[in-house]
């Protein structure tokens, strides 16, 4: 097999853009340069010479020498600009904006299928773990039944240090900011969306579903309040914002973001700081579970290195899975979820709900709380949910298919 040699032109050249550059530099044995980098600030000072830098995205898509664009902004609507345009005029992308990629996946699947130009994104679910490429390739054939885990770096980051240090909220999140973990807007990190836009990733490539991120439910971590964090502890579990997919019977899917209380024990309460832990569990293979670095620079560019290789002996992704399972369907309403919900007396959740209500607990001291059973689709739809003084845990224990008549 013969191996192209690879011309580059790189957009973005902040924390994961140094990070390749640096990679690279590293790895004389891929035949890979960067001739050309595309920034957004004149003003910024460089570490490498200035003509290597331009301002104009059409340097790069209109230079025929280069062959392959390596997008690495921190601006989703921008790259999607970038990325259709490359892949319009035939050159291969490598990306790691999850953002872009969740708003706009069908067209970007479409646009690969119908020009043959490679589109590949390992880095941009779970950074340094190879999940994308093992979805697609090794699960080819091994039914998926899940995908289970950790995928943002950041809440993780903040979760440890809050639970392990008790560092509080904003000093841990400052942190994960500064270490580079954190995405430009954090919200997308804390509020559970860039764990929704990768777990829209992951789907595409476990089961052949192909869903806009809106589609799925995403809590993110700010609401956790002081009771739940005491109720865990008194328990002794941890939350961990985890994302999950998973069949059900009757060609049904279901997935969500949800902060989670897991024991011990479990696989990912393993996964610390900005690590990322992702679980497959497939019919042959059984259980199987990814653990590596999930953000920061070399982490994340070792992934867009490994897609660069991928590409110089000609890798695509050929979505198999959304032909062989075109009868899923994502069914939230077939599924539900043990949940701990805590609210002030202004704020109470309807009882009404719940399939069940297992337990309640009201002081004017401590807070409230009840425990129960509710449809993923009830949650998400649920007005009471998203107010403040509202905070919904997931309790231990998988998403079920929904017992209710
Ligand atoms: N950081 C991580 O751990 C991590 C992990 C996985 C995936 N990602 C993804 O990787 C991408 C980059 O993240 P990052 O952390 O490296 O971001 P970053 O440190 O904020 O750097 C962003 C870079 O994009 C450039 N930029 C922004 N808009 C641009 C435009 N319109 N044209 C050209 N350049 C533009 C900026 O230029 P200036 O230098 O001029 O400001 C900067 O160099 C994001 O999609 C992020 O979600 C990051």
């Amino acid at each position: 097999m013969t191996r192209t040699d690879l011309h580059i032109g790189l957009f973005g050249f902040g924390v994961v853009g140094q990070g390749l550059h640096a990679v690279l530099a590293r790895t004389p044995g891929l035949r890979a340069r960067i001739g050309r980098i595309a920034v957004r600030s004149r003003t910024k000072p460089r570490p490498l010479p200035a003509e290597l830098f331009t301002f104009d995205k059409n340097d790069l898509l209109g230079d025929p020498a280069l062959t392959v664009i390596v997008e690495l902004i921190d601006d989703a609507d921008e790259a999607y600009l970038i990325v259709k345009e490359a892949l319009l005029r035939g050159k291969a992308v490598v990306t790691a904006n999850k953002k872009m990629l969740a708003e706009h996946l069908p067209e970007l699947i479409a646009i690969q299928q119908q020009t043959g130009t490679p589109l590949l994104y390992e880095a941009a679910a779970c950074a340094s773990l190879p999940v994308i490429r093992n979805l697609e390739e090794y699960y080819d054939t091994d039914l998926l039944e899940s995908v289970e885990g950790i995928i943002n770096g950041s809440t993780n980051y903040i979760l440890t240090a809050m639970h392990r240090d008790r560092q509080p909220y904003a000093e841990a999140l400052a942190r994960a900011q500064a270490l580079g973990f954190a995405e430009s807007n954090p919200a997308l990190d804390v509020e559970g969306l860039d764990a929704r836009n990768k777990l829209v990733l992951l789907l595409a490539h476990a089961f052949g579903l192909v869903v806009a991120p809106a589609d799925l439910l995403a809590v993110g971590i700010t609401a956790i309040s002081e009771l739940a964090t005491a109720y865990a502890r008194e328990q002794g579990l941890i939350i961990k914002l985890v994302a999950e997919a998973r069949r059900l019977p009757g060609g049904r899917l279901a997935a969500g973001v949800l902060p989670t209380l897991v024991r011990p024990g479990h696989e990912l309460a393993q996964v610390h700081d900005e690590f990322n832990g992702l679980i497959t569990q497939s019919t042959f293979a059984d259980r199987q579970f990814f653990l590596g670095r999930g953000a920061g620079a070399f982490p994340t560019a070792s992934a867009v290195l490994s897609d660069l290789s991928a590409l110089t002996y000609g890798y695509r992704y050929g979505y198999k899975k959304i032909q062989q399972n075109a009868h899923l369907a994502l069914a939230p309403d077939a599924a539900e979820v043990e949940v701990l919900v805590t609210f002030d007396e202004a704020n109470a959740p309807a009882e009404a709900d719940f399939s069940a209500v297992h337990e309640q607990f009201r002081s004017a001291q401590r807070g409230n709380y009840l425990t129960g059973t509710i449809g993923l689709g009830q949650l998400a739809r649920a007005a009471w949910l998203r107010r403040p003084g509202v905070s919904v845990v997931r309790l231990a224990g998988p998403l079920r298919a929904t017992m209710a008549p």
